[in-house]
């Protein structure tokens, strides 16, 4: 639990699998404080462990993103533990239907969707930012998706043309849109803002039928943690490229 004070602290929504969990252990190797969170403790403290049997020792707080007063608890014990958050990755995300069109959609799925993707991401950086001003440099990487991509969804010609998922697209598009505004606002800060899409990984979600694994999805989310703070700002990212929104 102790960690030293050159460490820079690292927060991870969504930590206990899939793409969270690679980047948790990428940024432990790299040196970071990670904070691994997630909204079940258990599974949480197994990802923990398993990441403690691989040699790199890593922190856990609980953290529901879609509830006010679990991000109200964990935004206090890290203001007691760390005094600064130097990284926040908002990974936590859910993602229903495949299939679902537009004009099927339940408003329930929308709802839903959108409470974790985009107001539980938006909640939990708002009440971390106060920590995130007390970094020499911090940075908000917000994970989104190719899905996202309003270029991407009108192109004929681009892979993800037909795909459906029509709540999970659009509370990607939100949250890019949500990413752009804060990045402009955080312009004259100390805080960077980048979006980083890991493309289609091998996890829960993006089921075996993807070509990456997740090894390779937190790279691209890694890279741009470890960039220097002009590169990425404002930009949505794969792989070090910067994509359309
Ligand atoms: N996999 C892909 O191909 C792909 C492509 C583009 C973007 N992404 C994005 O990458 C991120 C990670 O996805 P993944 O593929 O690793 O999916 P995953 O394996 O399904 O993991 C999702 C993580 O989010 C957590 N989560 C969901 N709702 C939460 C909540 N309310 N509070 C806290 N944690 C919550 C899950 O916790 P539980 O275990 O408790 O459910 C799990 O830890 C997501 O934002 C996703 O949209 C994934």
């Amino acid at each position: 639990m102790k960690y030293q004070e050159t460490q820079l602290i690292a927060v991870i929504t969504g930590g206990n699998k899939g793409l969270g969990f690679a980047v948790a252990q990428q940024l432990a190797q790299l040196g970071y404080r990670v904070v691994l969170t997630a909204r079940n403790e258990q599974a949480g403290q197994a990802a923990v462990k398993a990441l403690a049997e691989k040699g790199l020792e890593v922190d856990f707080l609980p953290l529901d993103i879609s509830e006010t007063a679990s991000i109200t608890a964990f935004t206090s014990a890290m203001a007691t533990r760390y005094q600064r958050c130097d990284v926040l990755i908002n990974n936590a995300g859910v993602f229903f239907d495949w299939e679902v069109s537009a004009s099927k959609v339940q408003l329930e799925e929308l709802h839903t969707t959108f409470q974790t993707n985009v107001w539980g991401t938006i909640n939990v950086t708002q009440h971390l930012m106060p920590l995130l001003h007390k970094s020499l440099r911090g940075k908000i990487i917000n994970v989104s998706s190719d899905l996202g991509s309003l270029s991407f969804a009108s192109d004929k010609e681009n892979e993800y043309y037909s795909v459906s998922g029509v709540a999970y697209r659009m509370s990607k598009a939100a949250l890019n849109m949500y990413s752009i505004a804060l990045s402009k606002e955080c312009e004259a800060s100390n805080i960077v803002v980048s979006v980083v899409s890991p493309g289609w990984c091998q996890t829960d979600m993006g089921t075996d039928a993807a070509p990456r694994s997740p090894i390779q999805g937190a790279k691209s989310i890694v890279e741009v943690v470890q960039a220097p703070s002009t590169q990425f700002h404002g930009k949505f990212v794969l792989d070090g490229q910067i994509l359309a929104w």
